[in-house]
C-alpha cells in the first residue's frame, strides 16, 4: 500500500462535502460519518489476505474466495475516533477493538495520554488505528508509538481529513504505517485546525459544541 491513499470515489466526496457544512445537524454529521466509514473501510481493508474454501452452490461444487482471517485489531483514537470505529465494526463485526485516549493541550498542542487498552497478540494482528482528523499529526503519531510498543506490526491509519503537515510529520515518524483518507486539505490554522475542514469533529460529532 502506498503511504497516502485518498479515497475520492464520487459517494465519498459527496458525502464529505454536507459534512462540512457547518448548517450540516449533528443526527446528519454522524450519519454521513457513518456511511463514509464504511467506504473507507473497503478501501483500508482491500490488501487483506484471502484464501478459499470448498462450498457447494445450487448449481455445483466450488472452492470460493475467503478472508483468511488475519486477525484484525481496530484502534479507535478518543474520543472523535468512536465516529469512525461504529461504522467499521458494521462491516468487520469479529475484529477486536482498543482504545487510545489522548487529548490535545491546546497550549503546546501536544498529545497527553489518559487511556490505553488494546487486545492482546497485537504482533499477530492486522491493526486499523481510526481517527477522523489528521491535523499536526503529533496525537497520531504518539497513538501509533503506543501501538508499536504493545508489539503492533501491521498498522494502517484511517482518517477522514488530512492536513499536508499532519502527513509530513506521520511519514517522518511511521513511513511503514499507510494513510487512508477521503481528503487531503490545504493547511492547518494557526492553532492547529485544518483547513478549510470542518472543525471539531468531536464537538460535531457529539453536539458539545
Ligand atoms: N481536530 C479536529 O477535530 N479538527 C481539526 O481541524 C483539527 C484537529
Amino acid at each position: 500500500m502506498q503511504h497516502f491513499t485518498l479515497v475520492d470515489h464520487p459517494l465519498v466526496q459527496h458525502k464529505l462535502t454536507k459534512m462540512r457544512e457547518k448548517s450540516c445537524s449533528t443526527a446528519v454529521f454522524r450519519q454521513l460519518l457513518r456511511e463514509i466509514s464504511h467506504l473507507l473501510a473497503y478501501e483500508v481493508t482491500r490488501d487483506l489476505p484471502m484464501t478459499t474454501t470448498s462450498i457447494e452452490t445450487p448449481m455445483e461444487a466450488m472452492e470460493a474466495p475467503v478472508l483468511e482471517g488475519k486477525k484484525l485489531a481496530l484502534i479507535s483514537i478518543l474520543r472523535a475516533g468512536n465516529g469512525l470505529l461504529d461504522g467499521v465494526l458494521e462491516l468487520i463485526p469479529s475484529a477486536r477493538v482498543g482504545f487510545v485516549g489522548l487529548y490535545r493541550d491546546e497550549a503546546t498542542l501536544q498529545p497527553v495520554q489518559y487511556y490505553f487498552k488494546v487486545p492482546k497478540e497485537m504482533d499477530e494482528r492486522v491493526v486499523i488505528a481510526v481517527d477522523p482528523m489528521l491535523a499536526t499529526g503529533n496525537s497520531s503519531v504518539a497513538a501509533i508509538d503506543l501501538l508499536k510498543e504493545s508489539g503492533a506490526k501491521d498498522i494502517r491509519f484511517m482518517c477522514l481529513l488530512a492536513a499536508p503537515e499532519g502527513v509530513a510529520r506521520m511519514k517522518e515518524a511511521h513511513p511503514d504505517v499507510p494513510i487512508i483518507s477521503a481528503s487531503l486539505d490545504r493547511q492547518l490554522s494557526d492553532i492547529g485546525y485544518i483547513l478549510p475542514g470542518l472543525g471539531d469533529a468531536g464537538d460535531r460529532m457529539f453536539g458539545t459544541k
